[in-house]
């Protein structure tokens, strides 16, 4: 195998490593700072989690893993042939506990790091939306004002217990999924094949 394969450096980078070294596959040992590593033919890429699906579609990354989260937002042009599995999330839409619903007819601010998912939620409701788009620490929006509620990512829910926000609405639930670039499929059919078939034999 001589695939260059994009991973996250976030959340996700513990779930990859169990998996592939699971399925007996090379996995980079990396203090965070080396960002292209080869070991044993495969290459792999340390990137942003937001940015694995940009890698992956302009081909720099033969394949990647990223949440289905990410990939909602990005809208790229990659295949999507395997559920890891792991990183179970759900985007959700929260809000102050206390806050009341808003009215039907008035616009809601949202504060998200996911604009592209959190207008499409909304405007399939019929709800007009003003999105605020922040990097991350979302929860913290609708205390200080800067929004009525938020879309973000919920594992545990203790975020959101601690900043004094619930869940008003589910938008998607989330795993890690491999991806792949739509050339590198067909040209590189054997190897990606390849790591198709061994990761799906190391799911549980
Ligand atoms: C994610 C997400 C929530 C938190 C949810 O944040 O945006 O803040 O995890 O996890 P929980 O339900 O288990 O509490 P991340 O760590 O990616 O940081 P960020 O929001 O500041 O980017």
């Amino acid at each position: 195998m001589s695939l260059t394969i994009a991973l996250p450096k976030g959340k996700l980078l513990a779930g990859a490593q169990a998996l592939f070294r699971k399925a007996e596959l090379p996995f980079p040992e990396t203090d965070g700072r080396r960002l292209v590593v080869s070991v044993d033919g495969l290459r792999f890429l340390l990137v942003k989690d937001m940015d694995v699906p940009t890698y992956v579609e302009y081909g720099v990354a033969d394949c990647g893993v990223a949440g289905r989260d990410v990939l909602l937002e990005a809208g790229s042009d990659v295949y999507e042939p395997l559920d890891l599995g792991f990183g179970r999330c759900r985007l959700v839409v929260a809000r102050a506990r206390e806050a009341a619903a808003p009215a039907a007819t008035s616009t809601v601010r949202v504060a998200t790091k996911y604009p592209r998912v959190t207008a499409a939620h909304f405007r399939q409701r019929g709800v007009s939306a003003e999105v605020v788009r922040l990097s991350g620490s979302v929860e913290l929006a609708p205390g200080l004002g800067l929004a009525d509620c938020i879309v973000d990512v919920v594992e545990t829910g203790r975020t959101l217990q601690e900043n004094g926000l619930e869940v008003v609405e589910e938008v998607a639930a989330s795993t890690a999924r491999l991806v792949v670039n739509p050339a590198s499929f067909h040209a590189r059919r054997d190897e990606v094949a390849a790591l198709i078939a061994r990761l799906r034999a190391a799911l549980p």
